[in-house]
């Protein structure tokens, strides 16, 4: 047996381009590609850090030569040598280490590896495959770049938050149901049988409850658990920054909110953000996105074109006005150029959104074409078309449906032909807090109230009487933080009151059966002195998204869940031995 453990690396591979010419050094990785070219051999050796070149010549040591030429991608070695800089004509510009390369003196592999399912780096591969092989992926560059950008986000943000005087504190993973709105996991007692431990969905009862223990600033990197439909922004296990704060009000969050941001992008990503971030009403955001949380990097706004177009004798239009619903499109600016195919394909994609159709006015070569001229005379359409501002070179869009809905296609369709037609600017990060939310939202089919945030948000102070009167007008004191179209994180000044908290718990119409059985230790808690209070909960996961630009959120975690929620690797979720089920007196129904 060989002695391995003799080895020591005298710095990582991608550092060695700062190590003198004429040095004896010691590098160990993984072999990246083994060249040979006559009586040479290149090995790339790889780690985290990048490439450095192994070079050997037969005619020095023919013995060590072959050992070189046998290696395989991924083996681990380790190589001792001294580093030579390159022949001018040698160097390579697309490596840190280009300029040198280390003439190997001595070989030894310290792990073999057997012929890899995939190529370390080959993104063509299917992702289920890699996913089975993360170790294997996770060894590529974006990979390894993406973890490490995590790490500097969650640094910055125990430190930020460390010097303003918050206090990390960590809630269970065993507990009970919480009120985030999606399933809960369920994990079975083996000890009372028949009884479950919920899996959080967030930390909010518990944080609220720590403010009316006395710890006046609390945040947890906190894991959250959702039994959810995934989307490429969403897992059901994900991370929260999560935030409370007492004695405080929506501006002082706002503003912490945004110094802990500012900060991560700076030290984590060496970004500056715009400061103070602009404010939306959600009203707002939705009459001009159609959105809550809307991309501000472009324009195509909404245009609400129902009092123009009112009376008229298109019964789409008219329709949908005359059900309380309205007439909105976009004018895409510059898109007059689209073809008719190109266009069936948008209306096909509004579809997807419940849209019935869109009607279209297209601008092009001093021409207009458009679906609508039976119903209109020449004079209503050209004021439909000022009132789009449309111009030579434009198409406009119009959606006639309830607003929800009108909403949806609109805002889905804006950001479809931003995508498309390349109007969306790199390297812009546009945050966006959206405020004065509604506090509640009316479901049509269950016939009754939900909070549109969580049960426990406190409604905006001059609304309270709405409460009684009507609910539905009544605001909330909500905040998201938005950014580049996604949500990133979401809060609210809280409901500290207990008596307003039941009066939330009525207009819900939950029992007080209900209420008391998942958030009686809160109700309980509020009884003996609550401070007001609030917070915020920044998904971890999408900030990392959105620094690292990509907007998968698989790749910014280490081990992922696929689409239906399995883990290939680990092969999660999986059929456990009877002897298990038993101890848990449960059984399976086929
Ligand atoms: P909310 O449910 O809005 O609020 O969640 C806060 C933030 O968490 C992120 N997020 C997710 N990220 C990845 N996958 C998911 N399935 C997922 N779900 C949510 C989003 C979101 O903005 N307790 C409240 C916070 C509070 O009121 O303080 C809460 O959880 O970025
Ligand atoms: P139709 O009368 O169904 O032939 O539709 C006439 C035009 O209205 C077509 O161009 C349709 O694409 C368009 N249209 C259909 N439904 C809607 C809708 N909900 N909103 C806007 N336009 C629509």
């Amino acid at each position: 047996m060989e002695n391995l453990g003799k080895y020591r690396r005298t710095c990582l591979c991608g550092e060695f381009g700062g190590v003198a010419a004429g040095e004896t050094v010691t590098a160990m990785g993984w072999v990246n590609r083994v060249r040979k070219l006559g009586q040479l051999v290149f090995v790339t050796l790889r780690d985290h850090t990048g490439l450095v070149q192994i070079a050997l010549d037969e005619n020095v040591d023919g013995e060590l030569f072959a050992k070189a030429e046998s290696l395989k991608s991924e083996y681990v070695v380790a190589v001792v040598g001294k580093v030579a800089l390159r022949r001018e004509k040698d160097i390579n510009p697309d490596m840190a280490t280009g300029k040198i390369e280390i003439i190997a003196e001595e070989l030894a592999v310290l792990s073999a590896s057997q012929l890899t399912p995939f190529q370390v780096g080959d993104e063509n591969v299917s992702e289920a495959l890699r996913m089975k092989h993360r170790y294997l992926d996770l060894r590529r560059d974006g990979l390894q770049q993406n973890l490490r950008l995590r790490h500097r986000i969650t640094q910055s943000v125990r430190n930020f938050l460390s010097d303003e005087g918050f206090v990390e504190v960590e809630t269970p993973i065993l507990t009970n149901s919480s009120p985030e709105g999606a399933r809960d996991y369920l994990v079975p007692s083996r000890v009372q049988p028949g009884k479950f431990y919920a899996l959080p969905q967030s930390p909010q009862v518990l944080k609220q409850i720590l403010m009316a223990s006395a710890i006046d600033k609390y945040f947890q990197i906190a894991k959250c658990l959702r039994d959810e439909d995934l989307r490429a922004d969403r897992q059901p296990e994900f991370t929260q920054i999560d935030i409370e704060q007492s004695f405080i009000d929506q501006e002082d969050v706002l503003t912490l909110t945004e110094g802990l941001i500012s900060a991560a992008f700076k030290e984590a990503a060496g970004i500056d953000l715009p400061t103070p971030f602009p404010r939306m009403k959600y009203e707002d955001a939705m009459e001009r996105f159609g959105s809550d949380k809307p991309d501000t990097r472009f324009g195509l706004e909404l245009v609400d074109i129902s009092k123009v177009v009112a009376g008229s004798d298109f019964a789409v239009f008219q329709g949908a006005l005359d059900s309380g619903g309205s007439v909105r499109g976009i004018n895409a600016k510059g898109c007059g150029h689209l073809s008719r195919k190109q266009i069936d394909g948008l209306i096909e994609y509004v579809k997807t959104y419940k849209a019935k159709g869109l009607a279209w006015i297209q601008l092009n070569g001093g021409e207009m074409k458009t679906t609508i001229s039976k119903f209109f005379t020449e004079e209503k359409l050209v004021e439909i078309i000022s009132t789009f501002g449309g111009e030579d070179g434009d198409l406009i869009l119009i959606c006639a449906d309830q607003d929800n809905i009108v909403f949806d296609a609109l805002g889905a369709l804006r950001q479809e032909i931003a995508r498309r037609e390349g109007l969306i600017p790199e390297n812009t990060y546009n945050p966006l807090w959206v405020v004065e939310w509604p506090l509640l939202i009316w479901d049509e089919d269950d016939k009754r109230y939900y909070a549109m945030h969580h049960p426990f948000t406190a409604p905006m102070d001059e609304d309270l009487n709405l409460l009684e009167t009507d609910p539905k007008k009544a605001r909330s004191k909500q905040h998201d933080l938005v950014m580049n179209g996604y949500e990133l994180a979401g809060g609210s000044i809280r409901i500290h009151s207990e008596e307003v908290q039941q009066k939330m718990f009525e207009v819900l119409s939950y029992s007080q059966e209900e209420a008391y059985a998942n958030f009686s230790h809160l109700m309980e808690a509020f009884k003996y002195g609550t401070p007001p209070h609030g917070g915020i909960a920044i998904g971890l996961d999408r900030l990392t998204m959105l620094m690292a630009g990509t907007d998968n959120i698989r790749n910014v975690i280490a081990f992922p869940k696929q689409q239906d929620g399995s883990c290939p690797m680990t092969g999660a979720p999986n059929a456990v031995f009877p002897a298990q089920l038993e101890e848990l007196k449960l059984v399976i129904k086929e």
